[in-house]
């Protein structure tokens, strides 16, 4: 199968082959090509440049772009779709003035959605969490990392697992997968933290990794939930498995997860709603991403990541959706872009490049994925004629995408 895109407005972060990350002020450029071609074999972008210089190709399918844009799909590095019914009525009970800690503290929030999944069958919640996969593909993500931690159990956690298995083998999409054992302490080990602890160390990572069903090692690092010895021990026992730590951190309170994370070589840390500056220092010169979850602190009204302070401090940042039952029930990436231009004061160039290639390098697949290259894969959103990309962020809550490309197939 080939697809040749001709007249294409603009050309989106066109980057070459070793550029796998963006830092700093170099997020303020996005590299176009106006007035350009692309050529996709198979699942593979082949080739592109300007109009000019295009020689004549034979595509089984031409799509004439003109007056829309072309630019990488979406990479979101962080979610939660795999999950069992929803929290609606936590929604109300917020609205009426309970906050998301005391409605957790009541035994709603993690603990009422393992409950539901614990009761929920593999078929049903692989049908359930597709659906939400197939809605976010047609916003424009290829790419998506997704975690377990709504099982609690070794048993439900391994159902978790099986079903992101599934969507890996039967989606076009993408899929990394992230062991979230420690989300939440179970009911059962409420006065015993330390042995649910024991038991993710000493049962649950070994099964999870011996049965490769999981590339990333999670821990919601959180006052009421994981502390700092807990999440040292999990990230330990996790590394020796193979598994690399991705965590939330920073969420609600800023008590050194950062640091403890980066020491950890953390792929990357997630949250970030609360920074102190010591937390920005352990970031720099080392291989970890920070990632904003604007969505989450919009839902939830909590602070917003003091994106620019981190990019000011000449480290990269990538953005992604949280799309999780409690905290973020949306997957929606180009709302995520347009908040974290509206509310994080990022530019649309620095937005696009932590949606999209900074994304990527989140989950590990920055060779791959994130920015138009040749060699990379094919995925790839046109979208409706605008005027220029910043229409992207700026039109927000509306859909601009045309036609969605994931893995070289064009979404129906
Ligand atoms: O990333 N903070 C921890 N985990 C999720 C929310 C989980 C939930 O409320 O179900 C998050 O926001
Ligand atoms: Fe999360």
């Amino acid at each position: 199968m080939s697809i040749l895109i001709i007249n294409i407005k603009e050309l989106i972060q066109v980057r070459e082959n070793n550029v796998t990350i963006v830092k700093g002020a170099d997020m303020k450029i996005l590299p176009t090509i106006k007035n350009a071609y692309l050529i996709i074999e198979h699942d593979t972008i082949v080739e592109y440049g300007p109009m000019s210089d295009f020689i004549d190709y034979n595509a089984e399918e031409v799509i004439d772009a003109k007056g829309k844009m072309v630019l990488p799909a979406w990479c979101d590095s962080h979610t939660h779709i795999v999950y069992a019914g929803d929290r609606s009525q936590e929604f109300v009970d917020r609205i009426n003035g309970l906050s998301y800690e005391e409605i957790a503290e009541r035994g709603g929030g993690i603990l009422n959605s393992a409950e539901v999944l614990q009761n929920t069958s593999e078929e049903e919640l692989y049908q359930q969490s597709l659906k939400r996969l197939n809605n976010v593909m047609q916003l424009g993500t290829g790419a998506i990392e997704i975690k377990s931690g709504y099982g609690l159990t070794v048993e439900a956690e391994l159902k978790m697992l099986r079903v992101i298995k599934r969507l890996k083998k039967e989606s076009l999409a993408t899929i990394k997968t992230t062991l979230l054992a420690a989300h939440a302490v179970p009911k059962e080990f409420k006065d015993n933290k330390q042995g649910f602890v024991d038991r993710v160390v000493s049962e649950m990572i070994p099964e999870v990794a011996q049965s490769k069903l999981a590339d990333y090692i999670d821990v919601f690092c959180e006052k009421g939930y994981f502390d700092l010895e807990d999440t040292d021990r999990i990230l330990t026992a996790g590394k020796a498995f193979g598994l690399i730590p991705k965590i939330h951190v920073n969420q609600f309170n800023a008590f050194g997860g950062v640091a403890l994370a980066v020491k950890h070589k953390a792929l990357s840390v997630d949250h970030l709603e609360e920074m102190r500056a010591e937390d920005i220092e352990a970031l720099i010169n080392s291989t970890t991403m920070p990632v904003a979850l604007p969505s989450c602190s919009y839902f939830l009204s909590i602070p917003y990541t003091p994106a620019r302070q981190i990019m000011d401090a000449g480290l990269p940042l990538a953005l992604a959706t949280d799309y999780n039952p409690g905290s973020t029930p949306s997957g929606n990436m180009n709302f995520v872009v347009s908040t974290a231009c509206i509310k994080l004061r990022m530019t649309p160039e620095e937005a696009i490049n932590a949606a999209t290639i900074n994304g990527a390098y989140a989950m590990g697949i920055s060779n791959q994925y994130g920015s138009i290259c040749r060699g990379k894969k094919a995925n790839i959103i046109i979208t409706k004629e605008i005027e220029s990309y910043n229409n992207l962020p700026y039109a927000f809550g509306d859909n601009l995408i045309d036609k969605v490309i994931i893995r070289g197939k064009v979404l129906e």
